[in-house]
């Protein structure tokens, strides 16, 4: 045994081990450039390389494979449950205050306890997510804990390592010394556009929503699959030390942050340094004003005393230490009463519940309308109309309705009748098994025209400026557009005739209908507002099909190969697909002129199968592909296809009359592989190969 690890250590030449550790500290660096600072110095091309470098050169030594190496990020199978954790430092919660004279009240007492005027005080954000602790030994993470109730928490180390965000390993600059163990706290959150974009993407697929970025990290990390946790967008903000052993912590709270900030640890932004109690009142309504601009949900500001002895001294009151305080910006939310329930149809023909309100002032807007999102909604919330309820408005988030408050019933409240007619056009409404959402089962439903050109027409879609809702509607009312393709042959002339519409105004209009035919095909496909297919899938879509022909071909097998695709994203671009009418809608679309293909070469969309990773030599001649066929399609199977064999080489793919290629493989005995064998791999790496694609040359 003894002897066999010896010769393993002999195996790694000394120069390899050199180029592992240079790779580490270059991922870390780009990591912390990307998902830090948000200032990437290289492409996400060249990040792969090196990642790819260094799994490679792991696969080949595994005996330089160390937890805190970036690639071993994700990897820990699904957990039973999780493990408590004591923290040995308790972490404690912060008392709140609502006002100037509270902040002083506050300062006052600490004034009075210290016997001191002279008192430093740090002010940050107070990021609204879940407290965490995480541990380094020696400057490698070794675990990773929530806050629990304080005092005994669970043990997320595996979730926690699947935040880019967080270091795996610590690189203190030159001339900053490591403590052997270092407990850093902070804030796991989710900012607010990653939030609503997991909601958007939950809502296509089906799944619950998340109530706020809050509890969608909450449940995000308190996964028991570390996969799931990856894949959710979590971010860290570091607000605290915690246990500290092997040299002398810093004195102060300031110092302790830009300690961790040196080591390139996420910290809360824009903490601060206050020479006096004004100057930190300044500051939280600076945060005040700042609050709906920021990237993140803050409820408030901490003011700190910065002092860490000072702060100590100053001790805890019932779990709340006298030291610091949560300073909290009135809430966005308000109460008021829903008057009535309408419903919208949407070009999917969903019926979405809007409820109108008693007009209500919050931050600043009057709120008549909230969203209800489905019938589901109302029950979950127990709503009727005439109760009370409690509105939160956000920044410019669409108003919804978050509890209702049945206390405030005076027994005039009636329940909300579900419309088992659709509201525009009088077809019956169906709900499927399983699905939240209620539908208008008429396919030439008014409503669902207008909304479907809406969708086509929208920025993010094919983006035709002047085609806003008024006109269109105006155009599906008076017969001038039955169906999207028709957008392309209004008669302008008809047009002309309208009020409002003079000789300028048309002619832009055509010209900016007649533009959107150019756009790239994955805002095209966005545009047809296939269920479940946002702007993000139409994105996949096009990278994996390239064109619509491929794409109309594929089965529910190929679209399930795409990342993130499940059974019912797949089904519903392949039921799409399936009917008539809309590969009529096609069909009209391409006569037109409409591109419904990728241009340029597809962006790269992360592989699966076979062949990822693997190096490809090609030699000979293939039957049924070209060269370049058969080179682009292992790229895109996340293979690299190179032109010399070396022992570096997985497989060479061997047509008709190899060359020397061949020969070599044969030496240095690596696989050789036919062409069968190639087709087959593609196709199990998700790759459809109409075969033959080959013409004559
Ligand atoms: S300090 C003993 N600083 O707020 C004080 N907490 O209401 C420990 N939080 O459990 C907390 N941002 O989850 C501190 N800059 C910040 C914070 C922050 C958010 C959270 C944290 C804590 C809760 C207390």
């Amino acid at each position: 045994m003894a002897e066999q690890s010896a010769t393993t250590q002999d195996r790694v030449p000394p120069e390899v081990r050199r180029r592992v550790d240079e790779l580490r500290r270059l991922i870390h660096r780009y990591n912390y450039e990307y998902y830090v600072l948000n200032a990437p110095t290289i492409s996400d091309a060249e990040y792969d390389a090196l990642m790819l470098e260094l799994r490679r050169l792991e696969e080949q030594y595994p005996e330089l494979i160390t937890p805190d190496s970036p690639t071993q990020r994700v990897g820990a199978p699904p957990a039973e449950g999780f493990a408590t954790v004591q923290h040995e430092i308790p972490m404690l919660s912060l008392a709140n205050v609502f006002s100037d004279g509270e902040i002083r009240a506050w300062a006052q007492r600490v004034y009075r306890l210290s016997n001191r005027s002279d008192i430093e005080f740090v002010t940050e954000p107070k990021v609204d997510g879940l407290a965490v602790s995480i541990v380094y030994e020696n400057g490698v993470l070794v675990r990773g804990a929530t806050r629990g109730d304080g005092y005994t928490g669970e043990d997320v180390t595996n979730n926690i390592r699947t935040i880019r965000m967080i270091p795996l390993r610590l690189y203190p600059p030159p001339g900053v010394e490591l403590p052997r163990v270092l407990e850093v706290r902070g804030e796991v959150y989710m900012n607010v556009q990653d939030f609503e974009q997991l909601n958007r993407e939950r809502g296509e697929q089906g799944l619950s929503l998340f109530a706020n970025p809050r509890n969608a990290a909450a449940g995000s990390l308190r996964q028991l699959d570390p996969s799931v946790t990856a894949s959710r967008p979590l971010r860290f903000a570091a607000w605290d030390i915690g246990r500290w052993e092997g040299t002398e912590p810093p004195t102060t709270h300031h110092a302790a942050l830009d300690f961790l900030a040196q080591l390139q640890i996420p910290v809360v932004p824009d903490y601060r340094l206050c020479h006096s109690i004004n100057e930190v009142i300044a500051e939280c309504h600076r945060w005040q004003e700042r609050r709906d601009l920021l990237e993140f949900e803050a409820d408030g500001v901490v003011i700190k005393v910065n002092d860490r002895a000072l702060y100590q001294a100053l001790g805890v009151v019932g779990r709340e230490p006298r030291g610091a305080v949560a300073y909290k910006f009135p809430a966005h939310e308000k109460t008021t009463i829903v008057r009535d329930v309408i419903w919208s149809v949407g070009r999917t023909g969903k019926l979405t519940p809007v409820a109108i309100l008693e007009p209500v002032e919050i931050g600043g807007v009057i709120v008549e309308r909230a969203t209800l999102h489905n019938e589901d909604e109302i029950r979950r919330l127990g709503l009727l109309l005439g109760d009370a309820v409690v509105v939160q408005r956000r920044g410019d988030v669409i108003p919804k309705i978050v509890a209702t408050i049945p206390q405030r019933r005076d027994g005039d409240e009636r329940p909300i009748e579900i419309p088992k007619q659709c509201p525009v056009c009088g077809a019956h409404t169906v709900r499927l098994e399983g699905e939240v959402d209620r539908y208008c089962s008429n396919p030439n439903c008014p409503a669902r025209l207008k909304a479907s050109i809406r969708q086509f027409a929208s920025r993010n879609a094919l983006d035709i400026e002047g085609l806003g809702e008024k006109i269109s509607d105006l155009f599906v009312d008076l017969g001038l557009v039955h169906s999207l393709p028709d957008l392309y042959t209004i008669d302008w002339n008809r047009v002309l005739q309208l009020e409002g519409f003079g000789p300028k105004k048309v002619e832009n209009l055509r010209k900016a209908i007649e533009a959107s035919k150019q756009r790239p095909f994955a805002r095209f496909l966005f545009g047809l507002g296939i269920r479940h297919v946002g702007e993000r899938n139409a994105q996949l879509l096009a990278e994996r099909f390239c064109s619509i022909d491929r794409l109309m071909q594929a089965t529910i097998d190929d679209l399930l190969e795409i990342p993130g695709f499940g059974p019912a994203v797949a089904q519903s671009v392949y039921e799409f697909f399936r009917e008539p009418k809309n590969r009529e809608m096609i069909e009209r679309f391409r006569q037109l002129g409409v591109r419904m293909a990728e241009e340029e070469a597809p962006a790269r969309v992360p592989a699966r199968g076979p062949l990822v990773g693997k190096t490809v030599v090609l030699t000979g001649r293939l039957e049924t592909l070209t060269r370049s066929q058969a080179e682009e399609l292992l790229r895109r199977a996340g293979a690299h296809v190179t032109e010399s064999v070396s022992r570096k080489t997985d497989y060479v793919v061997a047509g008709a009359e190899p060359g020397s290629k061949y020969l070599r493989a044969q030496q240095l005995g690596v696989p050789i592989l036919g062409e069968e064998d190639l087709l087959r791999m593609l196709r199990d790496s998700g790759i459809a190969v109409e075969a033959p694609i080959r013409s004559s040359d």
